[in-house]
């Protein structure tokens, strides 16, 4: 759910926040208590407020789930060379495009303006209805991160159209990435070709109207436990694969509590247990069992959550193989430890979150801001 309301103020506080001076008033407000009033013409003309409204409507009525992210990016495409963009279309995997974007013919800005097309599932229609006198807009993606990717784009329209700010002409380029929600393949690949060392990039997600100062990391552990079936009668012939992972989640868990290290800034170290699974019926002594796990992480380093996690399982693992067992870690092949992300911009108030990004996607030594719309004090 997305008070469309968020969406203009958001958009139209940072349009005028650039160069200014002054502290945006609009972003000191809680933005989830605002009133369809508070978006006054004054702060964004109808026109503008309209195309913004009409494009979130449109990106969101594509589902764009996560591998389908094709007819969107085609659409987009179409859109943002109509607005006179020169729009490059990368080829990730077949049939799902990053959407590249610029003004003329300069391909190597100083600046990019990025956020990502695909959703995570399952999809939901676009829906607009006023509750308790709030007008919402309801359906997948219309805050993570279609908000983002409408906002940035009618920002940087604007912002061209009036050219108040007479921005050179290899100031910005706008980047739209698929695969952000299942690990950041699309962000990878253009990071692999990026025409330029950027100065500054702006991460579209959802920041509530904050800067965001920095996130979690993230490691993934499985487990696989394979043990020998036998009559749950006598369990004694066989090995419960059910038993040794019952025994390796409680060793995590208990580390959990106090034993991975965290930070001041981003708290504890989580580990999410987000799938089980094990044995065939109530009978049977289990003879496979499985459990995925994503841990974020607070503080340390990913090697080091490792091996902190893989020695206190250690002896649980020899004790399973000696008996006949088989006992495997499986350790992500992406992972990072905390993101610090730049907030030397006036008039914002700043958050740390707990969620991923496609920051530590791209490499280079730009400076990252992460945020809902874009800021344009950096342009200036
Ligand atoms: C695009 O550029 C052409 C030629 O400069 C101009 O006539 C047209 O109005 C522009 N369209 C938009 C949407 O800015
Ligand atoms: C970015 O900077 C690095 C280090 O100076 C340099 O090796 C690299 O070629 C630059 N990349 C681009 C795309 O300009
Ligand atoms: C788990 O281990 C078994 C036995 O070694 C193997 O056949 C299976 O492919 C493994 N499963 C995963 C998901 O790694
Ligand atoms: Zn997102």
């Amino acid at each position: 759910m997305f008070a469309w309301t968020n969406l203009l103020l958001t958009l139209s506080s940072l349009l005028h926040s650039a160069c200014a001076s002054q502290a945006q008033a609009p972003l000191q407000q809680p933005l989830t208590h605002l009133q369809p009033s508070d978006l006054s013409p004054r702060i964004l003309p109808a026109a503008t407020s309209n195309e913004l409204l009409s494009l979130h409507r449109k990106l969101i009525e594509f589902e764009s789930i996560s591998g389908n992210e094709k007819p969107l990016g085609e659409w987009l495409k179409g859109y943002l060379e109509g607005k006179n963009l020169t729009v490059e279309l990368q080829e990730v995997e077949e049939g799902r495009y990053n959407v590249f974007a610029y003004p003329g013919k300069e391909r190597k800005t100083k600046v990019l303006v990025s956020s990502h097309i695909d959703t995570v599932p399952p999809y939901w229609p676009y829906e607009r209805k006023t509750t308790n006198g709030v007008d919402e807009i309801w359906g997948r993606g219309s805050v993570d991160a279609k908000a983002c990717v409408a906002a940035q784009i009618i920002a940087v329209l604007d912002l061209l159209e009036s050219n108040k700010h007479n921005l050179p002409s290899d100031a910005l380029s706008l980047l739209f990435v698929v695969a952000e929600e299942v690990g950041g393949e699309g962000m990878r690949f253009f990071s692999d070709r990026k025409p330029t060392n950027y100065s500054a990039i702006v991460f579209g997600e959802p920041t509530e109207g904050k800067l965001v100062a920095g996130h979690k990391g993230m490691l993934g552990l499985k487990l696989n436990i394979t043990g020998k079936a036998a009559h749950s009668g006598y369990p004694w012939l066989g090995i419960s694969a059910n038993n040794v992972l019952v025994q390796a989640l409680g060793i995590v868990l208990a580390l959990e509590k106090d034993h991975l290290p965290g930070s001041k800034k981003f708290g504890k170290t989580t580990v999410n247990i987000g799938r089980v699974s094990g044995g065939l019926a109530a009978n049977v002594v289990a003879e496979s069992s499985k459990a995925d796990m994503t841990i974020r992480i607070a503080g340390g380093s990913p090697e080091e959550i490792n091996k902190i996690i893989t020695k206190a399982l250690t002896p649980l693992k020899e004790e399973t193989e000696k008996a006949g067992g088989k006992f495997e870690l499986e350790w992500s092949k992406r992972a990072y430890g905390t993101v610090n992300i730049d907030t030397d911009v006036r008039g914002f108030d700043t958050m740390t979150v707990n969620y991923g990004t496609d920051i530590p996607n791209i490499e280079g030594d730009h400076k990252r801001y992460e945020m809902r719309g874009i800021l344009l004090e950096i342009l200036c």
